[in-house]
């Protein structure tokens, strides 16, 4: 059993302490559990780690773990396993060495030591290579050592540090499938840190996405990309950008319309709660959740004109790149793959799957999650 809490935890660097590294945040893992940190670049993800491991003592609140405070409890006497970006193994070991070494310390018995080490190598298909040293493995073999090396033990908590970012993209993908298996093996409570978003949605129980030192939302992958509360979350989520637009919000009866700063209609929606009037706000749309045609068609919905710049192909799939005339520049998924450059085009949002963020802070706003206005409501096509 291993239930991590973390009661206000901030820290702070500097002389007068004016570097916020982590501003405070409560944050509760549930046993076996595994948590994805995700952010950019100096968000405060390893500082978050380190406070956790006992590496970096916080300035603020405190760490309990199964209902014991460990604020102050020495890393080794944590019972955590941590595997760094870099990791070391131990060059004149051998694998069979590099994963007893933690049971040796512990004052395991030989025989159970290789009990244990023949079954971790044989769930991380490492048995043929038990006798190489690390010099005669590849990038990936070696990160598995590592894994393994730090998971042999069995820690109460297993804390990872963007295990994956020194190996190639095609390594990555299948050290995640195997991260994925290993857990569910070993269901040991995890906190794992990344700036890939796509990482942190394949492993995760639940993300929490950070920026700039704070905590913004924490949920299920598909919460997250479906429900960003923030707009920070909803430009950082998804393989594709998201289209984020500044728009005015205007009062229409009991919905509001949301305008392009040109004063084209992009989308009708309904709020949850009073509509403000005249608001300023950031529209956003994914663009799988989008559609066009060479010519608008008569079915309620607001057509936006716009005119194609680019095509973006990704993968399977392509994006039409089109501009609104004093408007913004939108990702559209072309499902049709019949877009030109310099092609006028017209584009429809679905209202259901439509965004809305305070300009100001930020936050959601709830947006009511009915499909499209009543037909008739107003000219199809301006
Ligand atoms: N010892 C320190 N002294 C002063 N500032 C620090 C120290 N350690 C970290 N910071 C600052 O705290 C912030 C968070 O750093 P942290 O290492 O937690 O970021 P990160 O999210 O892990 O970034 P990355 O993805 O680049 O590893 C950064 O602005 C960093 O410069
Ligand atoms: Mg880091």
């Amino acid at each position: 059993m291993a239930e991590l809490r973390l009661e206000g935890v901030g820290k702070r660097y500097g002389g007068r302490g004016e570097v916020v590294a982590l501003e405070p945040v409560d944050l509760a893992v549930r046993d076996g559990e595994f948590i994805t940190i995700l952010g950019p670049s100096g968000c405060g993800k390893t500082t978050m780690l380190h406070v956790i491991a006992g590496l970096v003592p916080p300035s603020t609140g405190s760490v309990w773990l199964d209902g014991t405070d460990i604020t102050d409890l020495d890393p080794r006497d944590r019972d955590m396993a941590m595997v760094f970006q870099n990791y070391a193994l131990y060059p004149a070991k051998t694998v069979r060495g590099n994963l007893e070494f933690p049971l040796r310390m512990r004052g395991v018995p030989r025989r159970e030591r290789a009990r244990r080490v023949e079954e971790m190598a044989h769930v991380l298909g490492l048995t043929p290579l038990l006798d190489r040293l690390p010099r005669q493995l590849s990038g990936g073999q070696q990160q598995r050592v590592a894994l393994g090396r730090a998971l042999i033990r069995r820690p109460r908590v297993f804390l990872m540090d963007e295990p994956l970012s020194n190996l190639d993209a095609k390594l990555r993908a299948q050290m995640r499938g195997e991260i994925k298996r290993l857990h569910r093996q070993f269901p040991i409570t995890t906190i794992y840190v990344t700036h890939d978003q796509a990482e942190a949605m394949a492993l995760s129980d639940r993300v929490a996405v950070m920026n700039r030192g704070v905590l913004v939302q924490v949920g299920p992958p598909a919460e997250i990309y479906h429900r960003p509360s923030h707009v920070f979350v909803a430009g950082f989520v998804g393989a594709v950008p998201m289209n984020l637009a500044r728009v005015r919000l205007h009062r229409v009866e009991d919905a509001v319309e949301c305008l392009f700063p040109g004063g084209q209609r992009a989308v009708r929606v309904r709020l949850d709660g009073t509509p403000p009037a005249d608001a300023a706000a950031v529209l956003g749309v994914r663009p799988q959740h989008a559609r066009w045609a060479a010519r608008p068609s008569d079915d309620g919905v607001p057509w936006i004109p716009a005119v194609v710049e680019d095509i973006d192909i990704v993968g399977e799939e392509s994006y039409v790149l089109a501009r609104v005339e004093h408007g913004p520049l939108l990702s559209v998924l072309d499902r049709a793959g019949t877009a030109a450059p310099g092609q006028s085009i017209a584009i429809a949002f679905e209202p259901a799957a439509v965004h809305l963020f305070d300009e100001a802070t930020g936050h959601a706003v709830p947006v009511e999650r009915v499909t499209a206005a009543r037909r008739g409501d107003s000219p199809a096509y301006p």
